[in-house]
């Protein structure tokens, strides 16, 4: 593997909206060939035709992160297609209306843990054969502020969901180092994507920058240029760690 650029097959999940779509573009724009995964494949698509348009390879793929059959199918879907996994950049995830939590409904919490938690930990399973065969691999999973803190906005499932995505990124660090696979978490602060504006009125949604030390939201470019890092052969002794990226929010 390349570590630093050109021609790593890079998996992205989540890449067809938000956050996922910068990442993408960054490591495509870097000569990578990028697997744009989402739930849903138009958003998929449009990701990876705008790539394909700036001349860079991509490959557009449905999968719920969350089904093992859907994760163990994309990823021998890549293996077919371009022959390794170098990167994988676990960004899909989600959340539903939050309630209190004596409220909360056992739908919200699987819909919740399953999204961001278990999608990542069988994104991971599915890719981690093939990096030690390949005798390297990084792996870049997000968290959140709600890990290092708690997110009462975003339910009691969203803040042990993202959570547990750093104990699991230290545990698979930490038994993956001797295979020199690198594993670790970053943690966004509040970012200006289409769902953080939605359902919410221009007060509100300016609100959200107040406890920001840094007086605004986080943009998606800013995250996606700490996980190129993250993947590259500048960040060779980095694992288990959780970076925060959030304006000064949260300071651990
Ligand atoms: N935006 C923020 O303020 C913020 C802050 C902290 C952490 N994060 C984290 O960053 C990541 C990206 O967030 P975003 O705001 O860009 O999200 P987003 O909602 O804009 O995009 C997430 C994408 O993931 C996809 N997705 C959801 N569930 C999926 C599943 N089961 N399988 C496959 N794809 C699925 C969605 O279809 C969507 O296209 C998430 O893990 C999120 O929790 C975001």
């Amino acid at each position: 593997m390349n570590t630093n650029g050109k021609n790593r097959v890079v998996i992205v999940t989540g890449a067809g909206r938000g956050i996922g779509v910068k990442v993408a573009e960054k490591f495509a724009a870097e000569g990578n060939r990028v697997v744009v995964v989402d739930l849903m494949l138009e958003r998929a698509e449009v990701t990876a035709q705008g790539i394909a348009s700036r001349g860079g390879a991509a490959l557009p793929l449905a999968c719920d992160v969350s089904s093992s059959k859907s994760v163990d199918e994309m990823v021998s879907s890549v293996i077919t297609r371009w022959g390794a996994v170098d990167v994988l950049v676990n960004c899909a995830g989600g959340y539903v209306r939050p309630k209190m939590p004596h409220e909360t409904t056992e739908e919200a919490w699987d819909l919740t843990i399953d999204s961001n938690l278990k999608g990542t930990f069988l994104c991971c399973r599915a890719v981690l054969p093939h990096m030690m065969k390949q005798g390297k691999g990084r792996i870049i999973n997000f968290a959140s502020n709600a890990a290092r803190s708690v997110a009462t906005g975003l339910g009691c499932e969203y803040t042990a969901a993202k959570a547990g995505v750093t104990g699991l990124t230290r545990h698979l660090a930490k038994e993956y180092a001797p295979h020199n696979i690198l594993i670790n978490a970053l943690a966004p602060g509040p970012t200006d994507v289409e769902r953080l504006r939605e359902n919410k009125t221009e007060e509100v949604f300016a609100s959200l920058s107040k406890p920001i030390p840094i007086g605004r939201l986080g943009r998606p470019e800013e995250h996606a240029e700490v996980v190129f890092f993250m993947a590259s052969e500048g960040a060779s002794f980095m694992t288990g760690a959780t970076i925060d990226n959030n304006g000064g929010i949260i300071m651990v």
